[in-house]
């Protein structure tokens, strides 16, 4: 082999690791242009992403960071009014895989979101709204 060979080798291997974590990049972060049409087809039903607009459920404006319970004008079940957790993103994925076992007792009729990709990028776009 010579040195030619394995210089071209070597820009082979060193491309596809740039491109390896090109594609790894926004798995990781969340593709929130991604999570915003999983919200329109899978919550938007229910809940409304503009300030003070409370459907069936309370508006997720502004819901990464607030208390659980606190959108303003919402009547909400006891058990979520008295759930006492802050909707930071682990919250809120472990709440979107399985919400009845974050909080029984919950109104809130949807099953949950078992794929971990789009629920990634769902909470990615919720974060946007503030
Ligand atoms: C069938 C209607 C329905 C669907 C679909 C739905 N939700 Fe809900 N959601 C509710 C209701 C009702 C509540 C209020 C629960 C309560 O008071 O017990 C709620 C509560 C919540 C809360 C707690 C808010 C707070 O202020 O404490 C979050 C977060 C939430 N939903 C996120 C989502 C997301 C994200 C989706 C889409 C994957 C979704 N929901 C889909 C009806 C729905």
């Amino acid at each position: 082999m010579n040195e030619r060979t394995l210089r071209s080798m070597l820009s082979v291997f060193l491309m596809s690791g740039a491109l390896a974590a090109a594609f790894a990049a926004p798995a990781l972060a969340g593709d929130a242009s991604a999570g915003q049409s999983v919200f329109k087809s899978v919550c938007s039903m229910c809940h409304s992403n503009q300030p003070g607009q409370n459907k069936i459920g309370p508006s997720l404006f502004g819901v990464v960071g607030r208390k659980t319970g606190s959108a303003e004008g919402y009547t909400y079940s006891p058990a979520n009014q008295g759930a006492n957790l802050t909707w930071d993103e682990a919250t809120l994925d472990k709440y979107l895989i399985a919400p009845r076992t974050v909080i029984p007792g919950t109104k809130m009729t949807y099953g949950g979101m078992k794929d971990d990709e789009k629920r990634g990028n769902l909470i990615a776009y919720l974060a946007t709204l503030k």
